[in-house]
């Protein structure tokens, strides 16, 4: 049985996403910073605390993780702008959307090193694409993620050679708290349209920046 481990699992894509491997037959590791009442095996992280990611690795007490689901992402707060920018709220958005999620996959290297599927997925959003980016909005959000596209790049280099692949997505514009009501799709089509891209993933992907339903995104 293959093991999945996300980030940010309370609930939204993240939550979607276990459900999903659940329903599947995986054993899950659902992580959240407050895992109660998460269904099946749930355990604390907040990707943002050295101390909580050590006790992570420390309780998986070196098991293998198939997949790890960078997920757990934060918008910080919107319309910022130059004349009104919020420097602090740039730094928690940065640690949490960019620095977590490498700190997190670094910490878990050996885990997912020593199982089959040797894959490390990365949620990111098409807003961190400077390519696609024609807009003064959010400029907080799309700088953390085009600062964790680069560091995922920069990453699967240096992971390739231990065979673990490295993959960003771009979920879709989704209907959960932070895409909100009004939002594209539903979180079943973000889910569906990712697991079915990720079951074909392999070290040929290594480094791809690919929107749910499969189309690569530029940079
Ligand atoms: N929804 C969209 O349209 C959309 C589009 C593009 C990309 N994305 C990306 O998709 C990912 C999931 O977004 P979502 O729409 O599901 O957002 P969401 O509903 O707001 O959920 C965010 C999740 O991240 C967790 N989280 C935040 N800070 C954390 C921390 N320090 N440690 C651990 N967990 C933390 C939250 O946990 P708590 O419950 O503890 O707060 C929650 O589980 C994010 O990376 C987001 O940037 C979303």
């Amino acid at each position: 049985m293959p093991t999945v481990l996300i980030t940010g699992a309370s609930r939204g894509i993240g939550k979607g996403f276990a459900d999903y491997y659940a329903a599947e037959g995986w054993r899950v590791i659902a992580t959240a910073r407050n895992p109660d009442g998460l269904a099946g095996e749930a355990l604390p992280l907040d990707v943002t605390s050295d101390s909580s990611v050590t006790s992570l690795v420390d309780s998986l007490a070196g098991e293998p993780i198939d997949l790890l689901i960078n997920n757990a992402g934060i918008t910080g707060p919107r319309g910022s702008g130059v004349g009104n920018l919020d420097y602090d709220a740039w730094g928690e958005v940065l640690a949490v959307d960019a620095i977590a999620p490498i700190r997190v996959a670094a910490a878990l290297a050996d885990n997912v090193a020593k199982s089959e599927r040797k894959l490390m997925v990365f949620i990111s959003s098409m807003m961190g694409s400077i390519g696609q980016t024609h807009s003064s909005d959010s400029i907080l959000y799309r700088s953390a993620k085009a600062c964790l596209n680069q560091a995922v790049n920069v990453m699967s280099h240096d992971l390739k050679s231990r065979g673990i692949a490295c993959v960003l997505f771009h979920p879709g514009w989704v209907r959960t708290d932070m895409g909100g009501a009004g939002a594209a799709i539903d979180v079943k089509t973000s889910i569906r349209g990712m697991t079915n891209v990720i079951t074909r993933l392999g070290i040929k992907d290594n480094g791809r920046f690919i929107n749910y339903d499969g189309f690569d995104i530029p940079w």
